[in-house]
């Protein structure tokens, strides 16, 4: 077995994202500048967006971010924003999810400037990747290729199965998967809460991409040998013998899966860095669009 070393990959990434920064900075033209929006106090939330900020300053990008309380409405968030925009100093930005019940998450998703959209989350964006045209691809699924394709993993062909059909990560993942170009090209199968007997669908894939949020769902009696395993799971568990008050756990049995996988992520350290890294691509990405 191989790890899928999302650790390893995601640095590599932003080494050369801060290369190109560098770059840029010599030139004298203006570095990336990523906004973010928080709204509450979700803890999860508060880490990623913590991350994202961070990620920003070792790379040497611009960022800045916006917290809003649990209170605000829908009408202040879609005003907000409308202000990120038409602020020519902000290159891309992301509404952290979920946000609270009583604001409309699509209505929201759908006020942000497709050119902008550094999540990937608008429906232009969803569309233009789903044919295949040029867009920014959501960070999650973004990473998972590059995963495959920097460990060089052949996905031409192969079942792929994929479970769990969120907006974010399945749904995405399973069309990237069955675009033509590498690493794609797969017979994609998207299961979900509805799929009946999934461990015969799961045996028979060659590639499994679990993004469902149940620690440990995924067992070795549901994989067949050789198979790769990428988990996207990450859900705190409550463990008072950890000071944090939690652990974090992946959809995946690990250390009984990883006995006949070829190659696995771990967890963490597997798909959650790559996430963060290719939110920062694409912001670089969007910087430079505009710069043209
Ligand atoms: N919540 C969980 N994952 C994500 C993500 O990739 N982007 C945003 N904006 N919110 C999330």
């Amino acid at each position: 077995m191989q790890l899928l070393d999302g650790k390893k990959v995601s640095e590599e990434i932003k080494n050369e994202i801060a290369a190109e920064v560098a770059q840029i900075k010599a030139r004298g033209e203006k570095v990336p500048h990523l906004a973010a929006v928080l709204v509450g106090s979700n803890g999860a939330s508060l880490t990623y967006v913590g991350s994202k900020v961070k990620t920003c300053e070792k790379i040497g990008f611009d960022s800045t971010l916006v917290s809003l309380p649990e209170e605000t409405t829908e009408e202040e968030l879609l005003a907000k924003i409308n202000e990120l925009n038409n602020n020519d100093a902000i290159d891309g930005f992301i509404v952290q999810l979920p946000l609270p019940k009583h604001i409309d998450e699509q209505k929201v998703l759908n006020a942000v400037d497709p050119d902008k959209d550094v999540d990937g989350f608008h429906p232009e964006n969803f569309g233009r990747m789903a044919l295949e045209l040029e867009s920014f691809i959501p960070a999650t699924p973004f990473g998972i290729l590059q995963l495959l394709e920097r460990n060089k993993i052949e996905t031409k062909g192969k079942n792929v199965v994929v479970i769990g059909r969120s907006n974010i990560v399945g749904k995405p993942m399973s069309l990237l998967m069955s675009r033509k170009a590498y690493p794609g090209n797969a017979t994609v199968t998207l299961t979900h809460s509805a799929t009946q007997n999934i461990e015969a669908i799961t045996r028979e894939a060659d590639i499994v991409i679990t993004a469902l949020g149940v620690p440990e769902f995924l067992k070795a009696d549901m994989v067949k040998a050789g198979a790769v395993i990428v988990d996207v799971g990450i859900t705190r568990v409550a463990d008072e013998t950890n000071p944090k008050g939690y652990v974090i756990k992946g959809d995946v049995a690990f250390d009984e899966v990883a006995q006949k996988a070829s190659w696995i992520t771990p967890v963490p350290g597997g798909v959650g860095p790559m996430t963060i890294a290719m939110l920062m691509k694409n912001t670089l990405i969007a910087r430079e669009r505009r710069a043209k």
